[in-house]
């Protein structure tokens, strides 16, 4: 068992990052945890609030590309193990704008890796988790499933910049012997999730009364894990996880995007005590995303087998957790997009 003392989280404002902040610090009291964020418009501090003025905790805004900083950081807080989450996440953008997700994916991490790399050095034990994506390996047809062994074969630039750097985490682990490891994850779903991702944007568009749109025939699958496990998962792996070593992480959740919007639809009605079936007169069938993979779908086995991982939440309480997250933060929505966010919006889907 490894026990960090002095943990770097990168990416740690964002929706991952900052759910494993939370869950992870509230577990490991003694444990220093050094945010590295840069905030961009996807990172948010306000989701940190149960953690801001703990002694333990520290936040420093800047980017994971900025060598001399990570450098310092790692020297400075005599950091011991790295999880690192920092990324540009949303697959429309990287097809819109790849060039910033080959940065921070890829130059981002490698940067992070060299620095771990001499830092570790001079350690007796350290571990450098890379947290990854199900995209990676491409997509599958109406069967089977990805494991650890299937090869990498990303569609969008967002998972080629992650496959990119999963495979460098690989090559700093054969060649260096940095001990590494890399968690692949389907999609995540709950709390603090940025509203331009398909759950918590059909959220906020049933409650504005706004058009639902869904890409291409709606047919498309994902398997949808809370992000509590996600960052239990995490935990597990960092802990027990032996270098060197991948895994799959997911929640044997598979829907159809259009049943996933329609039961969104249905639970939303229940709680604005809007008439059965009103949402869904909301959907609007749109031009599909380009190179849209058709469907994910993750074997977990390995994680559950070696580490005895298991998923705590069932969807169905998941969900609607979720949505009474969203209904009682509205005043976290509303600040997240505005400004940057709605610029971005308007070029994606025309002015509200
Ligand atoms: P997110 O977009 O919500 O957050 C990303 C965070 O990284 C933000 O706080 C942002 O400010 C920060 N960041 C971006 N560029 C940076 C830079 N150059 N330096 C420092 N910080 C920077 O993303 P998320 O959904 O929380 O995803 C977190 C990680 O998990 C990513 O690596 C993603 O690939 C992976 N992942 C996400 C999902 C999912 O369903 N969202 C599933 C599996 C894996
Ligand atoms: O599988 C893990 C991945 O999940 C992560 O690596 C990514 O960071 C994360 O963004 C997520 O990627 P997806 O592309 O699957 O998530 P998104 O929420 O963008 O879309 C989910 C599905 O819903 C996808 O098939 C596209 C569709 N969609 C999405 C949006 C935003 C719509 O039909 N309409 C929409 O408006």
């Amino acid at each position: 068992l490894f026990t960090p003392t002095s943990l770097l989280v990168t990416g740690g404002a964002g929706f991952i990052g900052s759910n494993f902040i939370n869950h992870f610090m509230a577990g490991n009291p003694g444990c220093r945890v050094i945010n590295l964020d840069l905030l961009t418009y996807a990172g948010n501090l306000k989701n940190l609030t149960a953690v801001e003025g703990n002694a333990s905790y520290r936040f420093v805004k800047g980017d994971i590309c900025d060598a001399e900083l990570v450098a310092r950081l790692l020297a400075e807080e005599k950091v011991d193990a790295v999880a690192h989450f920092a990324a540009e996440s949303h697959v429309d953008r990287s097809i819109t704008g790849p060039d910033i997700f080959v940065r921070t994916n890829v130059l981002g991490t490698q940067t992070l890796l060299e620095a771990s790399r001499l830092h570790a050095e001079k350690l007796p034990d350290f571990r450098f988790l890379q947290v990854s994506t199900d995209e990676v390996y491409g997509s599958l047809g109406a069967e089977g499933y990805f494991t650890e062994e299937t090869p990498l074969a990303p569609n969008s630039p967002y998972s080629a910049s992650k496959a990119g750097a999963d495979l460098l985490v690989r090559a700093y682990f054969e060649t260096f012997g940095l001990p590494t490891l890399n968690t692949r994850c389907s999609n995540n779903y709950g709390p603090y999730h940025f509203p331009e991702k398909l759950i918590p944007l059909m959220i906020h568009n049933i409650l504005k009364k706004r058009s639902l749109p869904v890409y291409g025939d709606g047919l498309n699958v994902r398997d949808w894990l809370h992000v509590k496990d996600h960052s239990a998962a995490i935990e597990r792996v960092l802990k027990r996880g032996r270098p060197g070593e991948i895994f799959n992480v997911g929640g044997n959740n598979e829907w159809k995007n259009i049943d996933i919007v329609k039961l969104v639809c249905d639970l939303m009605d229940e709680r604005l005590g809007r008439a059965a079936g009103e949402s869904r007169e909301l959907i609007t069938f749109v031009k599909d995303r380009k190179g849209h993979d058709r469907r994910y779908a993750i074997d977990a086995s390995k994680l559950k087998r070696d580490l005895s991982w298991e998923p705590s939440y069932t969807f169905e309480r998941g969900i609607a957790e979720t949505i009474d997250w969203y209904l009682a933060n509205q005043g976290w929505v509303e600040e997240v997009v505005s400004g940057a966010y709605r610029e971005y919006y308007e070029t994606q889907y025309g002015a509200a």
